[in-house]
């Protein structure tokens, strides 16, 4: 008597080389957040290959079903993303990036393959399970508005309606072989900040002539800190960072404007568009008391993401079922944003991070930098187990094979 653990784990055994060549080809084809056109033609026919039917949803994105034979209207969805970052790889590998200036730098080719890999896992075991999984290859998470908001627009969570949606991402700071689960607010909201301060340029030598901005510009970065200090409990994390402030004066001349641009990032919905007024009308209130004017726009990025408590106590379970108790970790709620975030705003959700890290390999670089890659042993761990959190979310847990 066999159990479905360890079927899914033996197919994932025997995929695992193919699940490594879709990752090395997806790697070095990348393509651009809303430009997926060859991601997506791969996934299509890779889908084809193995009769599971699809659907375009939102340009490139797609949704395949694969349906168990068995009787249950249950329906779960698993969801990756697609695209790459510009940024020009400086690692040397047999399948290093052919498009230069693009590389997936955060595993989005490692989420893709892998769900390809967990799609052929739960193809071969329909027949032994019951209930929908929906498989979302979703583009643009790295891109606002992210694709996930246009996808769930378009229905990708209607007709079936799922009750659970999982979503997993490579960790470089965690061991291949580890789970990282974080309950509850896991990631940030995240909103892009775009302050312009008038003044009236002129001689730096005689500042009451002009007006400054740069002082203004000064004043403004140092108030708004408060914001996020003084006007939110401070068990509600919250942040503001400026990145890019630009006052291109000179030594001696005083700029006519200064442009700021920075990133609001908090874990609560109400006090975030409440932290977006006050910032607003303390720097224009700022601005004008000092003979300026301030022009402060900002651009809502994504919301928090929620791993729904009861739901992730049913994930957690799972995780530990398959890799083992001492392979889970519980892991801090992480300031990032991560567009997975939509789902869990209309859907219960559970998001973890697969371990990629290894040092004896020298894998250790982070997201996001020019040398990220992964240990690919972890796609033998993000495949199987994606199938058989949907298998046992669906119910077939129990089920033993002879
Ligand atoms: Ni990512």
């Amino acid at each position: 008597m066999r159990t479905l653990l360890e079927l899914i784990r033996e197919i994932a055994t025997n995929i695992h080389a193919h699940v490594i060549a879709d990752r090395r080809h997806l790697h070095a084809h990348p393509e651009l957040s809303f430009n997926e056109f060859e991601t997506s033609a791969f996934v299509k026919k890779r889908l084809a290959e193995m009769c599971i039917p699809y659907q375009a949803v939102h340009n490139t994105g797609i949704v395949a079903i694969i349906q168990g034979a068995l009787k249950s209207d249950r329906v779960i969805a698993l969801r990756a993303d697609m695209d790459a970052l510009p940024i020009t790889e400086t690692n040397v590998s047999a399948f290093t990036s052919l498009n230069h200036g693009v590389m997936h730098a955060c595993g989005h080719d490692a989420h893709t393959a892998s769900l390809l890999g967990t799609a052929k896992i739960l193809n071969e075991l329909k027949a032994d399970f019951g209930g929908t999984v929906k498989l979302i290859f979703q583009p643009a998470e790295e891109k606002l508005p992210g694709g996930a908001i246009g996808m769930i627009k378009e229905g990708v969570l209607d007709d079936p309606r799922p009750t659970a949606v999982f979503g997993q991402h490579v960790m470089p700071t965690i061991p291949c072989g580890k789970i990282g689960i974080c309950k509850g607010k896991a990631m940030a909201s995240m909103d892009e900040l775009f302050v312009t301060v008038h003044g009236k340029g002129g001689h730096g030598a005689e500042p009451h002539k002009n007006i400054d901005p740069v002082l203004i510009a000064s004043h403004i970065i140092v108030a708004l800190q408060q914001v996020v200090s003084r006007n939110i409990d401070p068990i509600v994390p919250s942040l503001l960072s400026f990145g890019r402030v630009i006052a291109d004066g000179a030594i001696n001349i005083i700029p006519d404007k200064v442009c700021m641009e920075g990133t609001f990032r908090t874990f609560d919905e109400e006090w975030r568009i409440a932290a977006h007024e006050k910032m607003q009308r303390i720097a224009i209130g700022m601005a004008e008391s000092m003979g300026g004017s301030c022009d402060f726009t900002i651009v809502k990025g994504y919301p928090h993401l929620i791993n729904r408590e009861t739901l992730a106590d049913r994930t957690r379970i799972c995780l530990e079922e398959y890799v083992g108790k001492e392979n889970v970790m519980e892991v801090d709620p992480w300031m990032a944003a991560e567009d997975f975030a939509y789902y869990s705003q209309v859907i219960d959700s559970c998001f973890y991070l697969l371990g990629t890290r290894c040092e004896k390999k020298g894998i250790t670089a982070s997201l996001h930098s020019s040398t990220f890659t992964i240990d690919e042993d972890a796609l033998l761990i993000g495949s199987g187990l994606m199938a058989y959190i949907a298998v046992r979310q669906l119910d077939n847990g129990q089920h033993a094979f002879d």
